[in-house]
């Protein structure tokens, strides 16, 4: 596979993670077991997953001009993503996430801070960055306006946009309609195609782009019919950034020309390795170890 360029405009987080026996009922308190801050955003996550695999990858957004500002700029640094582009603002914190991890599963509440920064005229400076980008990666965590600005220039100049619609918001027709590839959860898919704006063939239309990711039981895609690929099974520590992996691996595999049913395999075997580990980031492989993990696979068969 060769160096392709991906460049993600979104999110960078810290999150701030609470790991407890039982997530309290509002009103009460409950000791939890441990609490660590980690790297995350989901936009930092994806740019992550990708630079990790060998994609010449540049993240846009923003951050605090605060310690987590810098230390989340000096770890994706050290990540290998190129941050040239990653602004500190003023009068805006770095955002974080507060993260509940319970029983194998989490919840989040995001406070998007500087990510709100992100606006559509920091999106159009960049204009020469999307214009070199063999894909364009977004999801949500940033205002929607911008999301739209850089759909648009990417679109302008050719480029193959994955959008991931998370967290989950009403969007409009044209953006849909103009973006490659839509990687939706269950959830999250149902709510794009209950919009009343939407024809029975524009709906389907619609759906041909979306890779539908259902955590354990893989993901799914429509040609000529339903396509499953099924998920592998590993131990969870934490599902937390699991879907960035996958979206980073996605944007890695098609970018490198694979067919989709194939890049669906590898950023499935992407997702499951992110879950082995504690943090969004930590668990997410080499492109080495994603190969070794696929050939034990085979091998296990
Ligand atoms: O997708 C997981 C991410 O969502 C976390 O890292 C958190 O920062 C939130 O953005």
């Amino acid at each position: 596979m060769s160096n392709k360029t991906i460049t993600v405009i979104g999110s960078i987080n810290m999150d701030l993670v609470t790991s407890t026996n039982r997530v309290p009922n509002m009103g009460e308190t409950v000791l939890g077991e441990s609490f660590h801050t980690i790297p995350g955003g989901k936009g930092a996550n994806q740019a992550v997953a990708a630079a990790k695999l060998g994609a010449v990858t540049t993240m846009i957004g923003c951050v605090g001009d605060d310690a987590f500002g810098q230390e989340l700029v000096k770890h994706l640094q050290n990540q290998g993503v190129n941050t040239d582009y990653v602004k500190p603002v003023t009068h805006r914190s770095t955002g974080i996430a507060s993260i509940t991890l319970s029983d194998g599963d989490n919840n989040i509440i995001v406070v998007p801070g500087a990510n709100y920064q992100v606006t559509p005229d920091i999106v159009s400076s960049y204009e020469e960055v999307i214009s070199k980008s063999d894909i364009l990666l977004l999801q949500l965590e940033i205002p929607i306006e911008s999301v739209e600005r850089a759909v648009e220039l990417a679109k302008k100049h050719q480029v193959m946009v994955i959008l991931n619609p998370a967290p989950i918001q009403a969007l409009s027709k044209s953006l849909l309609q103009k973006v490659d590839y839509i990687t939706p959860n269950e959830h999250e898919q149902q709510f794009l195609l209950e919009s009343e704006e939407w024809s029975d063939s524009e709906r389907k239309e619609m759906l041909k782009k979306c890779i539908i990711t259902m955590g354990a039981k893989g993901v799914k895609f429509y040609r000529d019919g339903e396509r499953n690929i099924p998920s592998f099974k590993v131990e969870t520590v934490d599902t937390t950034g699991a879907g960035d992996s996958f979206n980073g691996a996605l944007a890695f595999a098609l970018s490198n020309g694979e067919q989709l049913e194939e890049a669906c395999r590898f950023a499935n075997a992407v997702a499951a390795l992110s879950v082995t580990k504690l943090g969004a980031q930590s668990g997410m492989p080499t492109l080495k170890e994603v190969q070794t993990f696929l050939q034990k696979q085979q091998r296990d068969e």
